[in-house]
C-alpha cells in the first residue's frame, strides 16, 4: 500500500474520518503496527521513559532520537513516521531548530518532525516548514516543560482554554500540518479542532480530535504500575512476555529445552 502522507491526514479531517497514531521506537513495533494499518508512527522522545528508563523526557538527545528513528523507518513501509525534536535541540534559535530537523530527516529518515510549544514557537515552525519539513505542533501539556508547568497536569482549564485555542490557531497559521494536544479538556480540544483547518490529534483530549495517539507500551500493557487516566490497555503483553520468559527459564533448568529437534 502507498505511503500515508500529510495530505491523507488532511483529507481525513475534511471527510470526517479519524486516524490512529502509536509511538514506536524499534523495528518490530514499527513493522507490527504498520501492518495493522496504524496511519502514523511517532518516534516519541518518550523513548526516554519507555526505552531508556529515565523519569522524564529531558535527558534524551538528538543522536538518540536519530538512532530510534532509523530503526522505525526501516520497519514501516506505509505509515507516516514523525520524530520528536528532543529538549535542547530547537529552543535556542530557529536556525538550531532547522538544523536539528534536517538531521532527523537526513539521518533518521523520518517524514516529519514534532515540536512542543505554543504560539511563542510559531516563528520556529515557520522556519522549519520553509526548509521543506512538515511540522506537527504539540500543545497543552508539554512534557519537556514539566518542571515549569509544575508536573503532569491538565492544561487549558477555565480561562486558560483561550490560550490553548490561540496557540493552535497561531501554529496552524505558521504552517503546522497537524496540531497534537495532550491533557486538555475535551470541550477545548473540540473547539481547537473547529478553529483550525488542519487535523488535530489527542492524548487525554477527548474524542472530537481528528486523530488519537497512545504510547505503545501503555496501549499494549507492557508497562506496570499506575496508568494515566487517558490510557486504555488493549492487551496484557507484560504477562505474555513474563509467561514466555518463565517457561523458557524452567525448561532450560529442567533440561527439556533444547530438545533433539533444536539440536544439530
Ligand atoms: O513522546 C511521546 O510519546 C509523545 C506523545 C505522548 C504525544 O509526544
Ligand atoms: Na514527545
Amino acid at each position: 500500500p502507498a505511503r500515508i502522507r500529510t495530505h491523507h491526514l488532511q483529507a481525513a479531517k475534511e471527510e470526517g474520518r479519524r486516524f490512529a497514531m502509536l509511538t514506536a521506537y524499534d523495528q518490530y513495533a514499527a513493522e507490527i503496527f504498520d501492518g495493522t494499518g496504524i496511519e502514523v508512527l511517532l518516534v516519541g522522545d518518550s523513548a526516554a521513559n519507555n526505552v531508556l528508563g529515565h523519569a522524564t523526557t529531558l535527558p534524551i538527545t538528538l543522536d538518540d532520537m536519530i538512532l530510534f528513528s532509523r530503526a522505525v523507518t526501516r520497519g514501516a513501509s506505509r505509515a507516516l513516521v514523525v520524530a520528536d525534536l528532543p529538549f535542547g535541540s530547537y529552543e535556542v534559535s530557529a536556525a538550531q531548530a532547522v538544523e536539528s530537523s534536517i538531521r532527523l530527516m537526513k539521518e533518521g529518515l523520518v517524514h516529519a518532525v514534532k515540536m512542543e510549544g505554543g504560539k511563542d514557537h510559531a516563528e520556529t515552525v515557520r522556519a522549519i516548514v520553509r526548509a521543506g519539513i512538515p511540522v506537527m505542533a504539540h500543545i497543552g501539556f508539554t512534557p519537556q516543560s514539566e518542571h515549569s508547568l509544575g508536573g503532569y497536569r491538565v492544561q487549558g482549564r477555565g480561562e486558560a482554554g483561550r490560550q490553548v485555542v490561540d496557540d493552535a490557531v497561531a501554529l496552524a497559521e505558521a504552517g503546522a500540518f497537524c496540531v497534537l494536544m495532550e491533557m486538555v479538556p475535551a470541550d477545548i480540544a473540540a473547539e481547537v479542532d473547529r478553529s483550525i483547518p488542519v487535523p488535530t490529534i489527542g492524548i487525554g483530549a477527548g474524542s472530537a480530535t481528528t486523530g488519537q495517539v497512545l504510547v505503545w507500551q501503555d496501549m499494549a500493557g507492557l508497562r506496570h504500575g499506575k496508568q494515566a487516566k487517558f490510557v486504555k490497555q488493549f492487551a496484557d503483553v507484560r504477562s505474555v512476555l513474563a509467561d514466555a520468559a518463565r517457561t523458557y527459564g524452567e525448561e532450560v533448568r529442567e533440561g527439556t529445552f533444547p530438545g533433539p529437534e533444536h539440536s544439530f
